[in-house]
């Protein structure tokens, strides 16, 4: 069934924390809800969920009016932020524990809560209890505890903010297969833009409790459209508009009607090359990141990063050109 909901409004004592929300979640579909700290992203995630109230707008799952429907009765999964497991349950009885409330017996039961735990990959920690698990392990039991009940809706509150760097990846990929294979449609939160890039079907894009932008991950990388999402979906250098007419005046052709500051134009660190036969911008820093070095530059007063791969021969201190290709670069709003 379809998640909609259209110009939602939520304020706390007078903050707008969350202002004329409209999206929408598909069937199957995996939804990011990216953003920076305190964007919104939890209060929306509650209202969804039923556990927070709203002061207008609509929502809807299917044709069905959520309002009408009390938060347990929506039949949602939900992980939260930070670990919520059960602390004096096991991990068997913490991923049965929405079975037993609705009734479930007890031999199904066992048998479902073992068919979880081998999804999640912790067929033999049944009988441990959450102090006793590693935090990758104690949120994939909170995943299988949101899953037990088959869930019409999966709701995740940054699930994986917690775990070290390679854990982290690991989840990404368990839990999107995992989705991809129960078909369940999800919403998960993250601040996080590489785990949004690497996992969502849609990402919705908020800042200060408005959407910036909506899109697939590669149209919100390739086509951000405001300057926002330019720089907080990957890295971006961004030029104002007098920059760019004083140093790159070939790229005013493209750029769209406005006031002076309307607009800013947004170039990737990897659409630029550098020639260290030439001179013009003068190398800051040099960060060696393995697969690819990243280099600071100051150019016609302005910081600007390229990233090239591998390892390069340029030295801090010396002077080269930056090469700004012609079909790179983007204008976003300011
Ligand atoms: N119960 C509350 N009373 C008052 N203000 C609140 C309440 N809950 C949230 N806020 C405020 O609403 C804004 C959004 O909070 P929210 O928790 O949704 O942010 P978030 O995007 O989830 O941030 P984070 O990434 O840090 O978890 C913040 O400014 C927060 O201080
Ligand atoms: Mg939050």
């Amino acid at each position: 069934m379809k998640l909609s909901i259209e110009n939602l409004y939520k304020t706390f004592s007078g903050f707008v924390a969350l202002d004329r929300i409209n999206m929408e979640v598909g069937e199957t579909e995996f939804v990011c809800l990216l953003g920076p700290s305190g964007c919104g992203k939890t209060t929306l995630l509650r209202i969804i969920a039923g556990l927070l109230d709203f002061d207008g707008g609509a929502m809807s799952l299917g044709d069905r009016d959520l309002v009408e429907i009390a938060a347990r009765d929506r039949g949602f999964g939900l992980v939260f932020q930070s670990y919520s497991l059960f602390p004096n349950m096991t991990v068997k009885e913490n991923v049965g524990y929405g079975l037993k409330v609705q009734k479930v017996d007890k031999k199904e039961r066992g048998e479902r809560v073992e068919k979880l735990l081998e999804l999640i990959k912790l067929p033999d920690l049944t009988d441990r209890y959450p102090h006793q698990l590693s935090g990758g392990q104690q949120q994939r039991v909170a995943i299988a505890r949101a899953l037990a009940v088959e869930p019409c809706l999966l709701l995740l509150d940054e699930p994986l903010s917690a775990l070290d760097a390679r854990v982290r990846a690991e989840m990404r990929y368990e839990i999107r297969e995992m989705q991809q294979r129960l078909g369940i449609p999800t919403i998960m939160v993250t601040h996080d833009q590489e785990e949004a890039l690497t996992m969502a079907d849609k990402i919705i894009c908020m800042k200060d409790g408005r959407i910036e932008q909506i899109g697939t991950p590669r149209e919100l990388y390739a086509e951000p459209a405001t300057r926002f999402v330019a720089d907080f979906v990957g890295v971006s250098n961004i030029f104002s508009t007098a920059w760019v007419r004083e140093n790159l005046p070939k790229k005013m052709g493209s750029r769209p009607e406005g006031r002076e500051n309307s607009f800013d134009f947004a170039i990737r660190p990897e659409q630029l090359v550098i020639d260290g036969r030439k001179d013009g911008a003068d190398i800051k820093n040099m960060q060696f990141l393995g697969n690819l070095s990243r280099i600071t530059l100051n150019w016609h007063g302005q910081d600007v990063v390229v990233e090239l791969q591998g390892y390069p021969q340029f030295k801090v201190g010396s002077s080269v050109a930056v090469i700004v290709p012609d079909d790179c670069g983007r204008w976003v709003k300011a």
